[in-house]
């Protein structure tokens, strides 16, 4: 990467025709450059007030914090692995990797809240100071801010991020999360784009969670096309970079379903983008990544009307296997249902059926998942003989094997959201790495069997590396959306893929610094049987490793000359630059 940046940075210096106005947003607190604290309260008053120094969610934890307070601690601590009351505090990301910086950073123990991490409390890799925006005024005048003072930005809703991208050290923030308006338009008329008018656009504004806009649009007995975990930004860095959930089979991604935006761009200009005006920009910002070509503020989307949602759940225990890799890889109940899995997929996507499926050493914990209007009838036969072949099987322990219905969507989420909360705390360490899969890979059986020995290898390798692992799959892909306009900006990939596959691993406690290295290393590296298999192919952007060496092609693919092109246009300072991000630099940045 260092030696990437380098050929990068002399391209720029020996064609210079950028460099006179890219001024490299560097100054960092303690340098010369730095605003006084003068000019943050100026600025702060040039927009009433609403200028903040990050404080740390845990700081009222920590004895030698002047934050230090007792009664406020306990209320952190009584909700600190929650997503939803954790997302409303600026100071933390979902995922402690993204506010902690090697020995630094100000966090609790999530399994035990009143064990602090950390010696003292520092604010680590997150912003030193956000705008809480409440209009696009705000924006304007910090992009105007962090210019003059040479400042780097950076965006962040909830902080509901794997890749840690909203959440840089050093930096103003723009914190998008009280834009949190609604609205239903049964009848939408686009802004001077008469192709784009059409009826059941929903608008969200740029702080929106998945929760709030399930509950809303469901009021007007409507779905939206966001994902499954409540507290997710579903307009930042989600649909931004494609966005998937459980209508992705049905309607395709949240990118694909974008009618129309409200941005502001790095001039400061507040504009109104859809297929007519800014067609370019419009379109980068369907699935070419958040946080790069301009803050978006409002998202304007299709939504249909709703449909019950159909499950089927199985959890099971493993009873004749250990849990070592050599258990592992030689574990005929995971290699069997795996490859069951694998054969039924691609009539499964046919028929849009989608959900998550977990592969553990020792559990199989699988939801397939039909948004259909029916009594269920149709999900049922899909998966009789699967739902057979798994009852038949004498290796397992089950917890769960059932078949249940949701009126709407909301109904389901009530549900989802609680088992999500304990299944997926915030306030832990994570690590992903992950690759979509091609359909053709489900043709044969020979490249099933190597898929499956693909996968199963990664179960094994992840739990080398750390405790906490497993293996999702997902087949959350736009099977009806082949895109063939080009409308989205989404990586190629998606159009062919039946399964993102996700190797998860987590940890409570910082690593030192060279079993991080080496567990990211080997974390990456996880997938490398499942690339061998899709050549030329891609990964979900918001849900890979950030260690990805091949990065422009693994998230963006044949897009991302024109996104750079875009990005070049839109924003040709960098102002906005982020990492692994289109027209990213490399390290120094
Ligand atoms: C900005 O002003 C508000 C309102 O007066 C105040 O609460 C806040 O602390 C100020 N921010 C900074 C960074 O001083
Ligand atoms: C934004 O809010 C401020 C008050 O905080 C107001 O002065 C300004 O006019 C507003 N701008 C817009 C575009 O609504
Ligand atoms: C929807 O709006 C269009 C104009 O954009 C108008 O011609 C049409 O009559 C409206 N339809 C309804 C059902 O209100
Ligand atoms: C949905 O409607 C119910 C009943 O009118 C109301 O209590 C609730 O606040 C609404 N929820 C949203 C998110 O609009
Ligand atoms: C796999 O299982 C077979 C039969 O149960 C056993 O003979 C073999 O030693 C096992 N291999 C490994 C690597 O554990
Ligand atoms: C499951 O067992 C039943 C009864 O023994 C048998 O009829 C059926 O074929 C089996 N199904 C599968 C999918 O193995
Ligand atoms: C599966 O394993 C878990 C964890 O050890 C245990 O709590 C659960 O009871 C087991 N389920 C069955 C059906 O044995
Ligand atoms: C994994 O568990 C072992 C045994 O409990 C422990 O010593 C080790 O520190 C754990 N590793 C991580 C990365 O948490």
């Amino acid at each position: 990467m260092i030696f990437l940046a380098t050929i990068l940075f002399s391209f720029y210096f020996t064609f210079g025709a950028s460099i006179a106005t890219d001024p490299g947003y560097d100054c960092r607190p303690g340098q010369k450059c730095w605003p006084t604290s003068q000019e943050w309260s100026q600025f702060n008053a040039s927009i009433d007030g609403h200028l903040y120094e990050t404080i740390p969610i845990a700081a009222p934890c920590y004895k030698n914090s002047p934050y230090y307070d007792e009664t406020a601690c306990q209320l952190v601590q009584s909700y600190y692995g929650d997503s939803i009351p954790r997302g409303e505090h600026f100071g933390q990301t979902y995922w402690l990797n993204w506010e902690t910086c090697r020995n630094s950073g100000c966090a609790l123990l999530e399994s035990d809240p009143t064990t602090t991490l950390y010696g003292s409390c520092s604010i680590a890799r997150l912003a030193s100071y956000y705008v809480d925006v409440q209009n696009t005024s705000h924006i304007s005048a910090a992009l105007q801010f962090a210019k003059t003072h040479n400042i780097r930005i950076s965006i962040k809703n909830t902080g509901h991020d794997y890749y840690g991208r909203s959440s840089v050290p050093d930096t103003l923030a723009i914190w998008t999360h009280n834009l949190d308006t609604l609205k239903f338009n049964s009848n939408f008329t686009a802004n001077n784009c008469p192709a784009a008018n059409g009826q059941n656009v929903g608008e969200l504004g740029a702080g929106v969670t998945a929760g709030d806009a399930y509950r809303f649009f469901n009021n007007h007995s409507m779905d939206i096309t966001g994902g499954y975990e409540q507290s997710v930004g579903i307009v930042g860095g989600f649909a931004q970079g494609g966005g998937v959930g459980s209508f992705t089979t049905t309607y395709g991604l949240m990118a694909d379903n974008a009618v129309e935006f409200e941005v502001v761009t790095a001039d400061g200009e507040v504009r109104i983008i859809n297929q007519c005006n800014d067609p370019d920009l419009f379109w980068a910002m369907r699935g070419g990544g958040g946080g790069t070509y301009a803050v978006l503020t409002k998202y304007r989307v299709q939504v249909y009307p709703s449909l019950p949602i159909h499950i089927f759940t199985f959890i099971a225990n493993f009873t004749e296997a250990g849990t070592e890799p050599s258990d592992v890889l030689n574990n005929t109940a995971l290699r069997e249902i795996l490859t069951a899995h694998a054969n039924y997929q691609t009539q499964w996507s046919a028929q849009l059926i989608t959900g998550q499926l977990e592969y553990f050493p020792e559990k199989v914990s699988l939801n397939l998942v039909l948004p259909y209007g029916d009594d269920g009838s149709k999900l049922k036969s899909a998966t009789a003989a699967f739902s057979q072949f798994l009852g038949n099987r004498t290796d397992l322990a089950v917890d769960s094997h059932q078949y249940t219905s949701y009126p709407n969507y909301a109904a389901y989420l009530a549900v989802s959201a609680a088992d999500a909360k304990v299944t997926e705390p915030s306030g832990i360490f994570s690590m992903l790495s992950s690759r979509l899969i091609p359909r053709e890979v489900f043709a044969s059986p020979e490249s099933v069997s190597e898929l499956v020995k693909g996968v199963i290898q990664g179960i094994a390798g992840a739990r080398t590396l750390l405790n906490l692992t497993g293996v999702q799959i997902v087949p959350e892909t736009p099977v009806t959306n082949l895109d063939i306009g080009q409308a989205s900006s989404a990586h190629p990939a998606w159009r062919t893929a039946l399964w993102h596959v996700i190797q998860v691993g987590e940890w409570l406690e910082p690593l030192e610094d060279d079993v991080l290295q080496s567990t990211g290393e080997g974390f990456v590296k996880l997938v490398d049987p499942l690339k061998k298999l899709s050549p030329g192919g891609g990964a979900y952007l918001n849900e890979a490793h950030y260690l990805e060496p091949d990065w422009e092609q693994t998230y963006f693919g044949s897009f991302y000359d024109r996104l750079v092109a875009v990005k070049n246009k839109y924003d040709p300072t960098h102002i906005f630059d982020c990492y692994k991000c289109v027209g990213w630099r490399g390290d120094q940045e």
